[in-house]
């Protein structure tokens, strides 16, 4: 395979599907490596490859790294309540699987490695917005061995590595039936289908809510960065992340969404999650000084796609 061409761990999921489909665009090719526990099947595209097995599987990596010069490692449990409900595989897929890809793919000299990590690291925020040097406290399994595997990576001095931590992504065709998909999928789910919305506290609770797209520009501005200027790119080594830089509360989301509906939407308070964060926000500073990267301020009209 030529020296374009990028492995997608993970490429099936909800941003895999984005990743995949922008860097195919660019004339990219693609292996996508995922064992669709979680992700949907691809469109079929002559640039694409797709390798259905486990990233736990030591013979499926080397497969997949065999013909690739670049690694965005996106597969993993994504959903917190998974993770803490089965420690063992949350630790197999998000750490140590994370871990022996990272190191084999290192080993063949890839040009790049680049990994999807999570604001989850940051655990209660003792600053708002959250930076980079922000202390590290992560709640859970899922966000520790997030954690574990950011640190592999970034021990990785002798090929160009960074990790994106990654906000609260939403955007259409994240999975909408499950009870633990992104706040702003399972709203809009409920507004169209006019289901009364749960919320879970006093819904003053904020997040910050990064759209896949922009989610998608980082990892693509992230692996041309380092592809381009390898081991002396300013990003290489590095943690960033990608996030709106803004927040909104629960409330706030209800009331821009009963601008685009005609139905009435019924809110029913319930106690809050266990182990909820009150308020999440993160400055994307760090990302912006090295190599530009803004997210898209068109958040209202994104919102507004939920709901098509
Ligand atoms: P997703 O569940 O849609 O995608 C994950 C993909 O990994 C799925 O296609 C799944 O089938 C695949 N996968 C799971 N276990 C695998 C295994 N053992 N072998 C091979 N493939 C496997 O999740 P997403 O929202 O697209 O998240 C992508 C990445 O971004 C994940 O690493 C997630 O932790 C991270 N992230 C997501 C968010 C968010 O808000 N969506 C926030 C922070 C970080
Ligand atoms: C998100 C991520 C999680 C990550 C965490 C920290 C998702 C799905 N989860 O969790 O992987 O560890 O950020 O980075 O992206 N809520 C309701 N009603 C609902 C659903 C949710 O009130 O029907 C509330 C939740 O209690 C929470 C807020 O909405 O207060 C956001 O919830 P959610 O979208 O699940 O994201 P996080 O909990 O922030």
């Amino acid at each position: 395979m030529g020296s374009d061409s990028v492995l997608v761990t993970g490429g099936a999921g909800f941003i895999g599907h984005y990743l995949t489909s922008a860097l195919l665009s660019q004339g990219r090719r693609v292996v996508v490596l995922d064992d669709f526990s979680s992700g949907l099947p691809l469109p079929s595209h002559p640039l694409l490859t797709v390798i259905s097995g486990d990233i736990a599987d030591s013979s499926v990596r080397e497969k997949a790294l065999n013909q690739v010069t670049s690694v965005i490692n996106l597969a993993a449990i994504a959903s917190v309540p998974l993770c803490e409900n089965k420690p063992k595989l949350s630790s197999r897929i998000n750490y140590f699987a994370a871990q022996d890809l990272f190191t084999e793919a290192s080993k063949l000299g890839v040009s790049a490695i680049i990994q999807a990590s999570t604001s989850a690291l940051y655990g209660v925020p003792n600053q708002l917005p959250l930076i980079e040097e922000s202390s590290i406290q992560p709640i859970g399994n899922y966000g520790l061995d997030k954690q574990r595997a950011e640190d592999s990576l970034l021990s990785i001095r002798n090929t160009p590595v960074c990790s994106l931590r990654l906000f609260n992504v939403f955007g259409v065709g994240q999975k909408r039936d499950s009870p633990y998909s992104g706040v702003l999928t399972i709203f809009s789910d409920g507004i169209r289908n006019e289901k009364p919305l749960r919320i879970f506290g006093d819904g003053t609770q904020s997040r910050d809510f990064v759209h896949v797209k922009d989610v998608v520009s980082a990892f693509i501005g992230c692996l041309e960065e380092l592809e381009k200027n390898g081991l002396n790119s300013i990003i290489s080594g590095n943690k960033f992340n990608v996030c709106s830089g803004k927040s909104m509360t629960l409330l706030e989301i209800v009331e821009a969404f009963s601008q685009f509906s005609n139905n009435e939407i019924d809110i029913v308070f319930e106690s809050p999650r266990e182990g909820d964060i009150l308020h999440s926000l993160g400055s994307f500073d760090s990302l912006n000084k090295a190599i530009g990267w803004t997210p898209s301020q068109n958040f209202t009209a994104n919102l507004q796609e939920l709901l098509l």
